[in-house]
């Protein structure tokens, strides 16, 4: 049943709960059609609130019976749960419902995937499962008992008695009904143990189904080495008798991290070798870390109302890069989160679905785990701990987790720990959660006498509802540079408060060349007129590897505008640059490798866009492909040389070595493509023994036209292995020709092997059609037709992944007057679809603005 009128909640709103629970036991009777669920959970008035209404939420749910410490109750059934007379003391509640799992396909409560029982319960799940006080301030601990046929059956928490027909599992921790999980099935187990700094023996599982027991290992790695992290770096330690993880097939999300059960899609997870590319290894350990480090950031602390919500994915997004930054490499770690963030988070920043990191309303949560949030919610940990030091970032965070454990917290709470340990007054820095937007930071410069000065002016744009904005505060890392190229300033942090403001460096006997923004010290969009002798020569002397390769980046970027805009030919300064820089061995692999890399379709078209340009979206790939064939050309020595030098002879290993190389030669071997017709890619295609060897040599080959061959070997190879056939499906949209992407995408949702049920495969499809830029902006409207019709069939069977997916649409005013017609009758056609979702009715109704 979907809701008449869906409801806007209101951070203003917040009131505490009025009743608190202490005790949470739960009974379930699985069956797939019909699971009871019985509920015993004793209340007691919280003295915090005047109020003695009591609400639990529940939906979907068939009630049975209800008692109120004994005594059969006849609650009023309303809108999204119900309401009952309650005493005003502690109170004992219970009740049986009846659920169907396997009907349910929209993968939030109790749900089956592959033949198992699995939940998925953040933000609003659990109230599918039982009536109970389904928010995040409401913390109890759960005792559980499962009663069914399945093998294994697990729950949160430690297990207790378990026999051939039910398991039962208590969880010490209090925690709210969002981490609550369930897992029940045919499953296998990859084992590991741990022992924590003070002794304690853990034992850990990855469980899954039969035959993926060889695919765990890495996980299993990943797993004790973010164990190990965690206790070194912020001195945090597990804190339970066992540790599960459980792969499932058939997620809307990356991964959870209920307590002490992790449900993880298998995509996050499961890997090989032979099955998953070096970028997938490194994407697995960073899950397997955040939803571990999630222990302490987010279930031991967690959110009072989902309004924080960037409170515990914020800090735990921050932790993860750390990890991965101090397992891998620091600067490509870096250089590649800032290429995401630009890619998902500016371009939400700079839309109709711009929020703040802490929004004031929303509709449907699960449309707010947005980029935003997360990333976002990341940098502005960065900057906070750049503005307050190493050390009293430990001390901060030292006290927040003492002070807090086993609360609900608010921002209010994460950064009162930072003015007491500083003694700083962060009134403005606050500004960070409450408007939304990038800001501009305009830079000029002058130099007399030896003084040289760096001239700042910081504006952010209008958002949705937020049309002025003040200033914030901007840590701006700044280096200089002398004319022979010697850094004559080490890095500084200015810190800038104003609207407009200036700082000086003195003692300087040449004009500098500055460096500012090193490793991206700040999330904004910074402006300076300057000329590409200068980015080249940052690119050639700069010792930030972040500012290095911002250089390149830069360079490639203008000559491409000057490329779509003025018909010019590729330049040749940046051709030579990139050259120099491609060959330089004592540069590590990795960074050249993203180096070679070159702005985005997307990026090219916002900064058209910023500059006030419409952007063309077959005139973007043109000009990007002119640069790649000019650039193969000019390189093409260098290509044969870097692709024989960085071959991996050594076994297989997923590490950031062996992954740079490999990265290098591909990136080599992309360049060989386009002067060789692909016959090296079909080489390499042939001999790979790994994923990421033949992935890229399958790219290559359709991209050079030449695909048909390996397409076809790739799929008989890989027909079992579902992982690897969603990469099948998203090779063959996203390396498309513009011309073809619709036709090739429609084609592949005819194939028996695309279902829209699973988020992986949809995904794999049309999500793959929406990263196919020019493609998916062709000017016959097929694109947006397909992707829309697509979401109209998918929104019945998964409101969320058919919401999240709408974001394809969300540059929509970037595009010329045809363009914006057609997608605005799409996103009309999908708004008057009867009964569509709250989910996706906010986001369509968002983006049409
Ligand atoms: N909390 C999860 C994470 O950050 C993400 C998630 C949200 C998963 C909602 C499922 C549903 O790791
Ligand atoms: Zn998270």
């Amino acid at each position: 049943m979907k809701d008449a009128s869906p409801q806007t909640i209101y951070l203003s709103d917040y009131t505490p709960p009025t009743y608190l629970v202490d005790q949470v036991h739960l009974t379930f009777r699985l069956h797939p059609e019909k699971t009871r669920v019985i509920s015993r959970i004793e209340f007691r008035p919280n003295p915090a609130s005047q109020s003695r209404e009591f609400f639990l939420h529940g939906e979907d749910l068939r009630l049975i019976s209800a008692r109120i410490d004994g005594q059969e109750v006849s609650p009023d059934m309303v809108q999204g749960g119900l309401r009952c007379d309650v005493p005003d003391a502690p109170f004992v509640w219970e009740a049986e419902v009846e659920i169907a799992p396997a009907q349910n396909t929209a993968l939030e409560g109790l749900y089956m995937s592959s033949g198992m029982y699995c939940t998925q319960c953040e933000a609003e799940g659990f109230r599918k499962i039982t009536y109970y006080p389904d928010l995040p301030d409401v913390m109890a601990t759960f005792t559980v008992r499962i009663e069914g046929e399945t093998p294994v059956m697990l729950s949160n928490g430690n297990p207790g008695a378990t026999r051939a027909s039910f398991a039962e599992w208590h969880d010490p921790w209090p925690k709210p009904a969002y981490l609550f999980a369930l897992v029940a099935g045919d499953l296998v187990s990859h084992p590991g143990a741990f022992t924590t700094q003070s002794g304690r023996q853990v034992e850990l599982n990855i469980w899954v189904r039969p035959g993926d027991e060889g695919k765990c290992a890495f996980a299993m790695e990943a797993l004790k080495k973010s164990m190990t992290w965690d206790e070194q770096v912020y001195g945090r330690e597990y804190d339970l008798d066992v540790f599960n993880i459980v792969a499932v097939d058939d997620f809307n999300m990356g991964a959870m991290e209920n307590k002490g059960l992790n449900i993880f899609n298998s995509s996050c997870v499961l890997a090989s070798p032979e099955t998953s590319t070096d970028a997938n290894f490194e994407r697995i350990e960073a899950i397997i870390a955040h939803e571990y480090f999630h222990n302490w950031t987010g279930n031991r602390i967690t959110c009072r109302d989902w309004f924080q919500l960037c409170l515990k994915e914020g800090l735990t997004v921050y932790r993860d890069a750390q990890f991965t930054a101090d397992m891998r490499s620091a600067p490509v770690k870096r250089i590649s989160d800032v290429i995401a963030l630009r890619a998902r988070q500016f371009r939400e920043d700079n839309g109709p679905l711009a929020h703040p990191l802490r929004p004031e309303s929303f509709v449907e949560i699960n449309n707010f785990y947005t980029a935003t949030v997360y990333e976002k919610g990341a940098e502005v940990i960065g900057m906070l701990k750049r503005l307050v030091g190493d050390a009293a970032y430990a001390k901060a965070l030292d006290l927040y987790f003492d002070r807090h454990d086993g609360q609900a917290c608010t921002i209010e709470d994460w950064l009162a720990v930072f003015e007491e340990v500083t003694g700083r007054d962060l009134g403005q820095f606050k500004r960070w959660y409450s408007q939304a937007g990038t800001p501009r930071l305009r830079v000029s410069d002058d130099y007399h006498d030896g003084t040289y000065t760096l001239h700042f002016e910081q504006d952010t744009p209008p958002t949705p509802g937020q049309p002025d904005k003040a200033p914030q505060v901007l840590p701006i890392a700044v280096g200089l540079l002398g004319p022979n190229g010697d850094e004559v300033r080490a890095t500084t942090v200015l810190e800038m408060t104003e609207a407009k403001q200036s700082f000086t460096f003195d003692g300087l006997a040449a004009r500098p060349i500055p460096s500012i923004l090193r490793d991206f010290s700040a999330p904004v969009i910074l402006e300076r007129d300057t000329d590409n002798a200068e980015r080249a020569f940052l690119l050639a002397h700069d010792t930030d590897p972040f500012n290095k390769w911002e250089a390149g980046r830069a360079l490639a970027r203008e000559g491409l505008i000057a490329m779509i805009l003025d018909g010019a030919a590729p330049d040749a300064a940046y051709l030579d640059a990139v050259q120099a820089m491609a060959r330089d061995d004592s540069l590590d692999p990795a960074f050249r490798a993203l180096a070679l890399g070159l702005p985005s379709q997307d990026d090219l078209a916002q900064t058209l866009h910023d500059r006030g340009h419409t952007p063309d979206p077959q005139a973007i790939w043109e000009a990007l492909e002119t640069l790649r064939q000019a650039r193969a050309q000019h390189c093409q020595d260098l290509a044969v040389r870097l692709y024989a030098q960085y071959q991996v002879d050594a076994p297989y290993r997923p590490d950031a070595e062996q992954s740079g190389a490999r990265a290098l030669a591909n990136a080599a071997l992309a360049l060989i493509t386009r002067t060789d017709g692909g016959a090296q890619a079909q080489r390499q295609y042939d001999a790979a023994t790994n994923m990421t060897q033949q992935l890229a040599a399958l790219s290559c080959l359709l991209q050079a036209g030449k695909g048909d061959a390996a397409t076809a070997q790739f799929y008989d190879q890989w027909r079992d292995d579902r992982l690897v056939i969603d990469k099948w499906f998203m090779m063959q949209i996203i390396n498309a020709d513009p011309e073809e992407a619709a036709t090739v995408a429609k084609r592949l949702t005819q194939h028996p092997d695309f279902g829209m049920k699973n988020p992986n495969r949809f995904r794999a499809t049309l999500g793959a059609l929406a990263a196919n830029p020019a493609g998916f902006h062709h000017a016959s409207g097929a694109g947006y037709r397909l992707l829309a019709d697509w979401l109209i069939w998918l929104d019945p069977v998964n409101p969320q992944t058919t919401a999240r997916m709408c974001s394809a649409f969300e540059t929509w005013k970037r595009y010329d007057d045809q363009r914006q017609t057609m997608i605005a009758q799409e996103l009309d056609r999908i708004l008057a679809t009867p009964d569509l979702s709250r989910d996706t009715t906010e986001m369509v109704s968002r983006i049409r603005g």
